[in-house]
């Protein structure tokens, strides 16, 4: 049971962010006692948030540092890891905030590539084949020595990055798009090991890994797994294991536990793995709650604001888990243009029919005046349903993914028929 009916609020959160993730962890933690507030760190995706409870608009407020010291939050919740390059960055770390992420050293695992491989490299956890390549010439020079499909990534990891990951799946797919790319940061080329993907999510306190979920995101934009890889996933699953019934956590977490020991390593860790003969490799680290899976995992503990508190703290861990909630399913609603953010189109109406059954959060979405909702970009709304089978979270969320109406819309209708169980292709 959630402790909603409890006698005195739990504390406090702050939530960093807009749109779906910010919206569903005000209403998720409120609704586990807590008092919620945001600090909405972008220009747009307010609608959701502000359904919710207080917000704090960036543009009105650009340093949140005073409202912390105001309000001294138990947790705060950042939506990606950009507050480590603002510029109350530092003021803001000189307060020992209670961040749910890891800072300094620790967040490297996520910031840089090259350390996170040379990490792996040090604790024997596979890792592809890499390279930075300063600049483009460099970059084809590797290619054509090595002979194989690179992956080609930003160095550095931000949301503001020059590079947005390019899936290439042959040598000629990878020397096609380098002239396209960017490479003031460089390029980061990651050999391409294939398309048995998955991912596997905990949390480290008190320099313990408490496994939490397995998850798969879709992250191609159309059914099939065709198309391009988008910016964000189109659908995701999860699945409660803190047992690691998977094996992930197994190759690719807990031989890091010495180096999260050694650099004070708390905050939530996401690593998205893929099978390439026979063995897990990393793709990559997050060191942040998924923006669509943390939202599920939320739904699914019974004690997600105290489990949140307490990691931020680095205190030991309880997590306990609601009955009869094992699996979520998480539907992207993308809007026209997407997953080519080239293109934009006008606002169209958007309209709900009948009562939601499941969680809906919505993205980039605004009210007008007279109240009638609009969409206003290319990610509208994410619907997340949560339930003790795996079939029964999916049907429930399809169930409520066509309530929502669009003109130019779309989501994947085949989430959960590939890709799953973990290492499927
Ligand atoms: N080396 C690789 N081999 C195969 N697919 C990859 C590889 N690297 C990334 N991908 C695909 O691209 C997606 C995004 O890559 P990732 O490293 O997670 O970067 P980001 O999430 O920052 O874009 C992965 O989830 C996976 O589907
Ligand atoms: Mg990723």
């Amino acid at each position: 049971m959630s402790s909603i009916s409890g006698p005195a609020p739990a504390g406090s959160a702050l939530i960093l962010g807009v749109g779906a993730f910010t919206q569903a962890l005000l209403r998720t933690l409120r609704d586990d006692g807590a008092r919620t507030s945001a600090y909405l760190t972008r220009d747009y995706a307010h609608h959701g948030p502000r359904l919710e409870g207080p917000c704090h608009d960036h543009r009105d407020l650009p340093n949140p540092c005073d409202l912390i010291r105001r309000e001294r939050p138990d947790v705060i919740i950042p939506m990606s890891i950009e507050w480590a390059l603002k510029p109350w960055t530092e003021e803001f770390l000189a307060l020992k905030p209670p961040l749910l992420c890891p800072t300094g050293e620790a967040l490297r695992l996520e910031r840089e590539r090259d350390f996170a491989r040379q990490l792996c490299g040090q604790y024997g956890v596979p890792f592809p084949r890499s390279w930075f390549a300063a600049n483009r010439a460099e970059a084809e020079a590797i290619v054509r020595r090595e002979g194989c499909a690179f992956v080609l990534k930003n160095p550095l990891c931000s949301p503001t990055s020059p590079i947005h990951t390019i899936v290439c799946e042959t040598p000629g797919d990878t020397l096609a798009w380098l002239p396209q790319v960017d490479d003031s940061e460089g390029i980061f080329l990651q050999e391409y090991l294939g398309r048995r993907e998955a991912g596997h999510i905990a949390l480290v306190s008190d320099g313990e890994v408490h496994s939490l979920v397995t998850n798969q995101e879709y992250k191609r934009a159309f059914d099939g797994n065709l198309g391009i890889v988008a910016g964000a996933p189109l659908g995701g699953l999860v699945e409660r294991d803190p047992e690691d019934r998977h094996g992930l956590a197994r190759a690719l977490l807990l031989p890091l536990q010495p180096w999260f020991r050694e650099v004070g390593y708390h905050g939530p860790v996401q690593v998205t793995g893929i099978l390439h003969e026979g063995r897990w490799h990393v793709l990559e680290y997050n060191v942040r709650l998924g923006v669509t899976s943390g939202p599920m995992i939320a739904r699914m503990l019974s004690n997600p604001f105290a489990t949140f508190a307490a990691c931020a703290r680095n205190a030991p861990l309880a997590p306990r888990w609601q009955e009869g909630r094992r699996f979520g399913c998480n539907l992207t609603l993308a809007g026209y243009g997407y997953p080519y953010t080239q293109l934009t189109g006008p606002r169209v109406p958007l309209f709900v029919e009948g009562q939601p059954t499941c969680d809906i959060w919505w993205q980039e979405v605004a009210a007008r005046a007279d109240g009638q909702l609009e969409a206003t970009g290319h990610r509208i709304a994410d619907v997340a349903a949560i339930a003790d089978t795996l079939d029964g979270a999916i049907t429930e969320a399809y169930s409520n993914i066509r309530r929502l109406r669009s003109l130019g819309s779309y989501h994947r209708t085949d989430v959960g028929q590939s890709l799953w169980p973990p290492g499927q292709a």
